[in-house]
């Protein structure tokens, strides 16, 4: 039967031969054997397609994904809107449904995922968002308009770990973060701009200007987001559950997280108590084991650089009960 040399070979190693053949041409296999997505498992993963590619798309939108580097927060939202009304909400405690919905909304995404200036929640009420998604603008109707989608520059997040019987070792966590945005979010180093310690709280400032971000740059805001997640316990990667991260064989374990949002421009809010000061963050309390929702808008004071809280109206309008 042999027609040549080259098929002497016993039967059962051909198809492993074409496979790492296979293999070879398309590259990224080894870590898309099953095909699966290793960066968001809100995907929908298979090789129906002519070339036989795993090919990855979100749920909710369809759209196809990059599975070597994150997934926009846009697309995610989406998916993860999606996810709730497939009913897996009602898996979950419903106290936390409050903290799962904060903030929450099925946004319209542009064709590079990126979220649009404007976001009507697919109802009549329309309102302006930056480039993490927040509203920055008052609510308004269909004749709302938002000329561009402002930039959120600078992102700082306040995690309070939990006791621990020492304090870190501030360069060894500093260290250790840095690391885990550039190998785990694929940011780059010079993105991470401080990491600050005093125990127990940790505040990692996160900064890129529009200038400074090229194309296929890891957006802060996609990084704070996978990051929110994974400190919920939610992560997005295929494998994982939560943040899982250790200094120097301690375990980091977060009690509460704070994520402020810093926009090239200010936020317009019509808000009488707010108007004087220079308004310059906005604030998403992301909660892992309390309860409850809190929504702050923050005031950047221009010499102190402390940010000063104040309680903005829709507190009452979140601490509804969920009717589950
Ligand atoms: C995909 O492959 C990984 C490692 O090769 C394995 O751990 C995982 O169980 C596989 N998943 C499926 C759905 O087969
Ligand atoms: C968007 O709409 C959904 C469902 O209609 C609702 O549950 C959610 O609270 C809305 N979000 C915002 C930000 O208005
Ligand atoms: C923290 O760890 C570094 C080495 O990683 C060491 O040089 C430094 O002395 C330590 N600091 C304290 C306060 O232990
Ligand atoms: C996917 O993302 C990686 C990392 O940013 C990039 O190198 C690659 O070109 C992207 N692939 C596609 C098909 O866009």
């Amino acid at each position: 039967m042999a027609r040549g040399p080259g098929f002497a070979l016993p039967s059962p190693p051909m198809p492993l031969l074409l496979l790492l053949l296979l293999a070879a041409v398309t590259g990224q296999a080894a870590a898309q054997d099953n095909c699966t997505c290793p960066t968001n498992k809100m995907t929908i993963c298979s090789r129906d397609n002519p070339g036989g590619r795993c090919l990855c798309r979100a749920l909710g939108s369809g759209f196809e994904v990059n599975c070597s580097t994150l997934t926009s927060k846009c697309l995610l939202l989406k998916a993860r809107m999606k996810a709730t009304q497939s009913g897996r909400k009602l898996v979950r405690p419903s106290e936390h449904a409050l903290v799962d919905n904060d903030g929450l909304y099925d946004p319209d995404c542009d064709h590079e995922g990126r979220f649009k200036a404007r976001q009507c929640n697919q109802t009549s009420v329309c309102w302006c968002v930056n480039s993490v998604g927040v509203r920055r603008t008052d609510k308004g109707d269909q004749s709302l308009r938002c000329d561009e989608l402002v930039r959120t520059h600078h992102i700082l997040i306040d995690l309070r770990h939990r006791p621990a019987a020492r304090a870190f070792n501030h360069s060894d966590l500093d260290a250790e973060l840095r690391r885990l945005f550039r190998e785990r979010y694929r940011l780059l180093p010079r993105f991470v701009a401080a990491v600050h310690y005093e125990q127990p709280t940790i505040q990692i400032e996160l900064q890129q200007s529009a200038s400074q971000k090229a194309p296929g740059d890891v957006d802060i805001a996609d990084a704070a987001y996978y990051f929110e997640r994974d400190v919920k316990g939610e992560s997005l990667f295929a494998g994982r559950s939560g943040l899982d991260v250790n200094v120097r064989g301690e375990p980091l374990q977060v009690e509460r997280t704070l994520i402020y949002y810093l926009d090239e421009k200010p936020p317009q809010f019509s808000m009488k108590r707010l108007t004087s000061g220079l308004i310059a963050v906005i604030v998403v309390v992301v909660v892992a084991l309390v309860i409850g929702v809190l929504v702050l808008v923050v005031t950047n004071r221009r010499r102190s650089g402390r940010y000063r809280k104040v309680e903005i109206k829709e507190l009452g309008e979140l601490r509804k009960e969920p009717s589950l």
